[in-house]
């Protein structure tokens, strides 16, 4: 029997899976130094909260769960986006109790049944916050800034920032009349027609040509803005400026959730092809009331780990030589073996890192697997070595050899290794 990983699941093993760590971790850091702190949450919820929090007319809910009964009999749903699994929590633990706006991250897989291609996973990883409790626009701004500051922190560079507004309640309901009634004025099939009574905005982003064609026409939300949201949306452009964070306004843009109010955007890369959306989020004003929570407005972004990934590795920043190992230690024989052990321990206090060739194997075997491993530098250590107290010290890349004394090792190599 030759079992194979579910259809369409990103899996990441080794030497990706360090690229993999670099792209989440990085992605995290400037979360984390903006004072956002972690949820651990489950990968799966009531189905119920996808329902109501992510909307009815969105494919995600209607097509793309992972949908079950427990052995309780109770409906369970693979988390298929973070935003309402984290405000769930927010509302559960009271963290819109306490100062606000309450941030909060999260880094993990989601599912969602979709059609797998390349960059289009049925479980997939994400990077996300959520700050909630605040109408500062200065808030959409840092929010977008931090995700900018996480793309760039990769290296990235062929991406660009598209933003919009999608008003408020009353924008909306004044935009949807209008919208409507245009939408009716199309010869347009039951199913189509069935979708944009829930949201009539989908159709802008229907991915057949001919609506597109017929919605190119369309009246735009933008040009419905309150004064209320107009205003609001005007500083966040101005602070992205401040920012110098180069933007474009997209008036047609459509997120595939239903939350969505206020300012929204996405980050779009120009190498991935189809699967372009590194990046995205909004203002989800009136989420928190709908799935039981204080009417407090929130803002978030979901960043794709997977697609970033794929754009590192596609603009060739991908930095590999930071992922070597340090220091590759074989010890010829018992006594040897002692001194790796303790030797390779207080090296790695020193943060470096430090692998021992196991096994007893040849000289020029464990030679090999140094190589492979793609170690910085070898040292080997035999009854000489031991005797002499001084080892020579390989640079791999140049095949250079220095001496040094074995009691000096920690020394020269945790000062003087990353200037060689
Ligand atoms: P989203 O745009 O649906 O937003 O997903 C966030 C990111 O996850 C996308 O920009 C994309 O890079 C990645 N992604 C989505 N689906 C897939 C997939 N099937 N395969 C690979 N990558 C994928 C959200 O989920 C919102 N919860 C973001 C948010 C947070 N809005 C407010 N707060």
């Amino acid at each position: 029997m030759k079992y194979q990983a579910p259809k369409g699941v990103s899996e990441y093993f080794p030497p990706r899976s360090r690229s993999f760590e670099w792209v989440r971790d990085t992605l995290i850091e400037p979360i984390k130094r903006s004072g956002y702190q972690l949820l651990e949450l489950p990968v799966f919820e009531e189905t119920e909260l996808f329902t109501r929090g992510v909307g009815a007319s969105t494919d995600v809910v209607t097509k793309e769960m992972y949908t079950f009964e427990d052995r309780g009999g109770r409906s369970i749903t693979l988390r298929p986006e973070g935003t309402v699994g984290a405000l769930r929590a927010v509302i559960e633990h009271g963290l819109d109790r306490g100062a606000l706006p309450a941030k909060v991250f999260y880094s993990g897989a989601f599912f969602r049944a979709e059609r797998p291609q390349a960059g289009r996973y049925r479980q997939f990883y994400s990077v996300g916050v959520e700050a909630i409790g605040s109408d500062d626009p200065a808030l959409d701004a840092e929010v977008i800034a931090i995700a900018d500051a996480g793309f760039r922190a990769l290296g990235l560079k062929q991406f660009k920032l598209e933003i919009t507004s999608l008003g408020d309640a009353a924008t909306r309901a004044l935009h949807r009349i209008d919208l409507l009634d245009y939408i009716e004025g199309l010869d347009l099939d039951g199913a189509t027609l069935a979708r944009a009574e829930i949201n009539p905005l989908r159709l802008f982003d229907d991915k057949r040509k001919e609506i597109r064609d017929l919605m190119a026409k369309a009246p735009l939300l933008l040009d419905y803005l309150s004064d209320e949201s107009r205003t609001h949306f005007e500083a966040v452009q101005g602070y992205l400026r401040d920012l110098k964070i180069e933007f474009t306004i997209n008036p047609r843009m459509v997120r595939g959730l239903d939350y969505y109010t206020g300012t929204t955007f996405e980050f779009v890369h120009e190498l991935l092809g189809a699967q372009s959306g590194i990046g995205g989020g909004g203002r989800y004003d009136g989420l928190m009331e709908q799935i039981g929570g204080q009417p407090l407005s929130g803002i978030g972004f979901g960043l794709g780990v997977d697609r970033a990934l794929l754009a590192a590795e596609a603009e060739g920043v991908v930095d590999q030589a930071s992922f070597l190992t340090d220091l590759y230690i074989i010890p010829l024989g018992l006594k040897a073996k002692t001194i790796a052990l303790s030797l390779s321990q207080e090296l790695r206090a020193h943060d470096l890192t430090v692998e021992i060739a196991f096994g007893d194997r040849a000289l020029k075997t464990a030679m090999k697997s140094a190589d492979k491993t793609g170690a910085r530098y070898v040292v080997i250590i035999g009854d000489t070595e031991i005797t002499t107290g001084t080892v020579n010290l390989k640079q791999m890349r140049t095949g250079e050899t220095t001496s040094v004394s074995l009691s000096s090792l920690v020394a020269t190599l945790s000062t003087e290794l990353l200037t060689w």
